[in-house]
């Protein structure tokens, strides 16, 4: 135990990964601390966003030492889909604050966030098929829907690792900040997100999520058709327009 720490600041929580000497490569105990962390989080109403971050390297990775002997059945025990699932059904907002590498699992883990931030050097890529595997937390799904399947593919077939103007470019990181900012970068976010209705956050995330599961743009149109007038049962709805209307900054207070 000992390699997540999480602090809070204001209605944002950070989850740092702390496994330096490794490049804070995943091992099996790492996830299982993220997921019941993940957990927790989850359940209190304290947070309105969260932020994983790594400093120096966001993670480099699976850990290679952990899976290497690995059977088959080993092998689906260790995989990290659950606990980046769980991530990426977090109901509010997430942003992955991404320094120095995100490789393989460390990729998949910012890919099962909501937003990614990264820092000018960071490197991303899937080295999986170096190593004679292929991205096993969620890469092969995550990465064609953000990036389109040709552009995917060409990243898990080559292992090649790419720069964050690079990744910026092709649309799989949201901003590229100066290095040494994108801590403060991520929490600026998360502070601005934050301000407004976690209702409406979390049903806005939920319609999202749910409407991509639909093939058709219809039936995703159809969930926020079903979701939207839910929000107008709330306190924060009444005070948003009402704070147009009188022409001042609205309060929102989450009910
Ligand atoms: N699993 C386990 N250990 C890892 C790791 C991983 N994914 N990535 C880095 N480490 C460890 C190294 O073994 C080394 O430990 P040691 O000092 O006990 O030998 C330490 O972290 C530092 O790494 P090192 O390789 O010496 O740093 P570098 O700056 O020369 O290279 C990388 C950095 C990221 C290019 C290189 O570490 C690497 O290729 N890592 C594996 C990336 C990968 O394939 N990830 C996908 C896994 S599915």
């Amino acid at each position: 135990m000992g390699h997540i720490k999480v602090t809070q600041s204001g209605p944002a929580a950070v989850l740092s990964i702390d496994r330096p000497e490794a490049l804070n490569a995943l091992s099996r105990a790492l996830v299982d601390e993220l997921d019941e962390m993940l957990e927790q989080l989850a359940a209190s109403n304290e947070i309105k966003a969260l932020i994983l971050y790594g400093p120096r390297n966001f993670a480099a990775g699976a850990d290679i030492r952990d899976m290497a002997g690995c059977t088959p059945e080993q092998a689906s025990t260790f995989s990290f889909t659950p606990t980046f699932n769980r991530l990426g059904e977090f109901p509010v907002p997430t942003i992955a604050a991404m320094e120095g590498y995100a490789l393989g699992g460390g990729l998949e883990l910012a890919l099962a966030c909501d937003l990614r931030i990264a820092g000018e050097s960071c490197k991303m890529g899937f080295p999986e098929i170096t190593l004679g595997i292929m991205p096993g937390g969620g890469g092969t799904a995550r990465a064609p829907r953000l990036v389109g399947t040709a552009k995917a593919m060409e990243l898990i077939f080559t292992g090649s690792v790419i720069s964050a103007p690079e990744a910026l470019r092709i649309g799989l990181v949201n901003q590229t900040v100066p290095d040494g900012e994108v801590l403060p970068q991520a929490q600026k976010l998360a502070g601005r997100i934050s301000a407004f209705s976690r209702t409406a956050l979390e049903t806005a995330k939920q319609t999202i999520l749910e409407g991509a599961r639909h093939p058709s743009v219809l039936s995703a149109a159809a969930v926020e058709y079903r979701n939207w007038p839910s929000l107008f049962a709330t306190q924060d709805q009444k005070e948003g327009m009402r704070a147009f209307l009188e022409k001042r900054k609205p309060v929102f207070t989450d009910r």
